[in-house]
């Protein structure tokens, strides 16, 4: 008898726990859509950063900053440092292997073949028979053409991230989640995205949704999920994560990691299934908006103090 009150305890605890890393999801993933707009029924702020004469107008009406969902830094603060990783990436690009041969070599001398490409990532690729990001892609040539081992999240591939990326500037994201793999992992990252975890208890949508999008946390401020991927991969100097050697580029998958940690949840591998499926949720969400490419981190403007007279 008591042996079976034990057992009895032991599987209601067993369910409890199970019940609340399984299902506790923040609330509202049935609401989302795979385009920009559907951030309408988020913030309720895309009219005013749909596009770059919108957030010009927005400004001029003397908006804050939080009201055009931070994307005012996106598409006004274009020259800096950001053009000097473009100019790396482009020497990674050109630079010859042992083989004599460069990136340029087979994919055109300014990258004409890959104009376009990056707005178009992720993507399945049959050759890896997965869903998978630009930086994998850049990871599996360097090593069957240029055998060269540049990883995901190591230096020359974030400059070279950050350089097929500028070839798309200007370009709407157009990511296509309505079938197969792609159908797959976009559900997969977006069920991420909304999944309570970690230390803290956080889901990805506790802080880039609802009241904390309308706000500054302690003085960092998070937008919404629309849009921002479409400006990745960004400068952000002088941050770094332990162990980083990536240029202060950050990729979107290094922007996802660095969220993770920042939130106390378990940090994923960048390249993996995992933080591909949550990046292909992000860029889905950016569907139809404009890469502006190289941009900055707006943690790194102080202009939005003032303007918002903080
Ligand atoms: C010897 C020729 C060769 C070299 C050198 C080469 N690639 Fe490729 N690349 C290919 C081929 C073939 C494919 C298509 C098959 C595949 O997906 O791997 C491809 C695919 C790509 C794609 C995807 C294009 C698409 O239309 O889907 C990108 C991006 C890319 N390469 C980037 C690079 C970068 C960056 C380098 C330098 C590190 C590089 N490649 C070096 C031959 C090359
Ligand atoms: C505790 C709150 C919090 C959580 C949880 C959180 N973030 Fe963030 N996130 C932020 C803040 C604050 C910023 C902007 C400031 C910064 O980067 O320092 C940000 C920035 C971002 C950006 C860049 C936006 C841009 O325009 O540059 C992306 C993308 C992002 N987060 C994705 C995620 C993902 C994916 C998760 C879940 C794995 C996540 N975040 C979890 C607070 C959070």
């Amino acid at each position: 008898m008591n042996r079976l009150l034990q057992l009895g305890l032991l599987l209601t605890l067993v369910a409890t726990v199970h019940a609340q890393v399984q299902h506790d999801f923040w609330p509202g993933r049935e609401r989302v859509i795979p385009h920009v707009s559907g951030d309408e029924m988020w913030s309720g702020t895309y009219k005013n950063w749909k596009d770059s004469e919108a957030v010009k107008k927005s400004m001029a009406a003397g908006m804050m900053s939080r009201d055009i969902n931070f994307k005012d830094f996106r598409w006004l603060e274009k020259s800096f440092d950001g053009e000097l990783k473009v100019d790396m990436g482009r020497e990674v690009f050109h630079r010859k292997s042992s083989n004599g041969r460069s990136c340029a070599t087979c994919h055109g001398e300014n990258g004409e073949k890959l104009k376009g490409w990056y707005a178009t990532q992720p993507r399945f690729s049959a050759k890896a028979n997965r869903v998978i990001v630009a930086a994998t892609q850049i990871s599996i040539c360097a090593k069957e053409h240029l055998s060269e081992d540049w990883p995901e999240n190591t230096r020359n591939n974030s400059l070279l991230d950050m350089y097929l990326a500028y070839l798309s500037d200007g370009r709407d994201v157009d990511i296509d989640v309505t079938s197969g793999p792609m159908k797959e992992a976009y559900e997969k990252g977006r069920d991420l995205f909304f999944k309570r975890t970690g230390h803290f208890h956080f889901a990805c949508a506790s802080c880039h949704t609802g009241v904390t999008t309308q706000s500054y946390l302690r003085g960092q401020r998070p937008s919404t999920f629309f849009g921002d991927a479409a400006h990745y991969p960004i400068y952000h100097f002088p941050y770094r994560l332990p162990g980083d050697d990536v240029e202060d580029i950050f990729t979107l998958q290094h922007q996802i990691k660095s969220c993770q940690m920042l939130s106390r949840m378990l940090p994923g591998v960048e390249g993996s299934r995992t933080l591909t499926a949550i990046e292909v949720f992000l860029k889905a969400s950016a569907n139809g908006y404009k890469m502006s490419i190289p941009t900055q981190e707006y943690n790194m403007s102080t202009g939005y103090l003032l303007r918002d007279g903080l």
